[in-house]
């Protein structure tokens, strides 16, 4: 039989807002592939409790951490956590992201009229919960001399800016940035750092565009393959950057978007 490329035997994974959506996805896709343990991070206990189970159902072992990334002393003790469960930590997806209160709005108050202080919820967990996490992580993989894997799951938003959505898409695009110069200062310790950019997937949090037949069909017109993203889909490119198979890839950022950027 041919070896499979996307095992990941012996590797532990942390995926931050793993609670629900993309993050859950991610984390059973790695589960699912053999990771040895994955800790399961969200703001919210009880999703990440259940998600961990689910995770645990497929064979691999999981831990649910309650953890805010925007606040560094929680990333800290999650990473701590993790570690003395797993002995390690190989692979950080940078999940945790939020577009605002209601993504469906799509008339909001122009950014120059927004004051700085609500910046800060997109800055917040889109960025300095990115930097907050890999900071945690990177001693332990450096220190464990046996490579690591950095995924930031960022936005079609950061990659190729969006209306409406300008703050959101500077948090993304810092967090793509970051992860290009930490590509270049950790490549010889075999840390690897990339970040797949994604459009409209079907998440609790999109329901209110993907699940409203009208609006759907509108947002679609600027999709080259005329369906919303499955978290399946991300989890797939994820799983693949996480693998050994990838382990000659960093510094880039992925598009998995059904065509969504080129077809505008
Ligand atoms: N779904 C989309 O259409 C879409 C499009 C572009 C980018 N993204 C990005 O993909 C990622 C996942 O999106 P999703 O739609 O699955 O999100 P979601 O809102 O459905 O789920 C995010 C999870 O993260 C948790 N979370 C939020 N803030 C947190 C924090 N500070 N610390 C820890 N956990 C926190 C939430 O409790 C939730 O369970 C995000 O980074 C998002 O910006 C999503």
């Amino acid at each position: 039989m041919a070896e499979d490329i996307l095992d990941l035997k012996g590797r532990v994974a942390l995926v931050t807002g793993a609670g629900q959506g993309v993050g859950r996805q991610i984390a059973l896709h790695l589960g699912g592939h053999g990771a040895e343990g994955v800790v399961v991070n969200d703001v919210r206990l009880e999703r990440a409790e259940e998600v961990a189970k689910e995770v645990q159902a497929l064979g691999s072992r999981a831990l649910a951490v309650a953890a805010d990334v925007t606040d560094r002393e929680s990333v800290d003790e999650m990473v701590a956590r993790g570690s003395r469960e797993f002995g390690t930590i190989d692979v950080l997806v940078n999940n945790a992201g939020n577009m605002g209160a209601d993504p469906s709005k799509l008339e909001r108050k122009p950014f120059w009229d927004a004051s700085p202080a609500a910046w800060d919820a997109f800055l917040g967990v889109n960025l300095y919960g990115v930097l907050n996490c890999t900071s945690a992580v990177i001693p332990g993989m450096i220190e464990g001399h046996a490579g690591g894997r950095l995924i930031t799951v960022i936005s079609d938003a950061g990659r190729v800016g969006e209306a409406n959505l300008e703050i959101y898409s500077a948090a993304k695009a810092g967090a793509a940035g970051f992860m290009r110069a930490v590509a270049r200062s950790l490549g010889r310790h075999d840390i690897t750092a990339n970040c797949v950019a994604i459009a409209t997937t079907r998440t609790p949090t999109m329901a209110g565009v993907t699940e409203n037949e009208e609006l759907a069909k509108r947002v679609l017109k600027n999709y080259t393959i005329r369906r919303f993203g499955e978290p399946s889909d991300v989890a797939n490119m994820v799983l693949f950057l996480a693998s050994e198979a990838a382990s000659w890839i960093t510094g880039q950022t992925y598009p998995v978007n059904g065509g969504f950027s080129f077809s505008m």
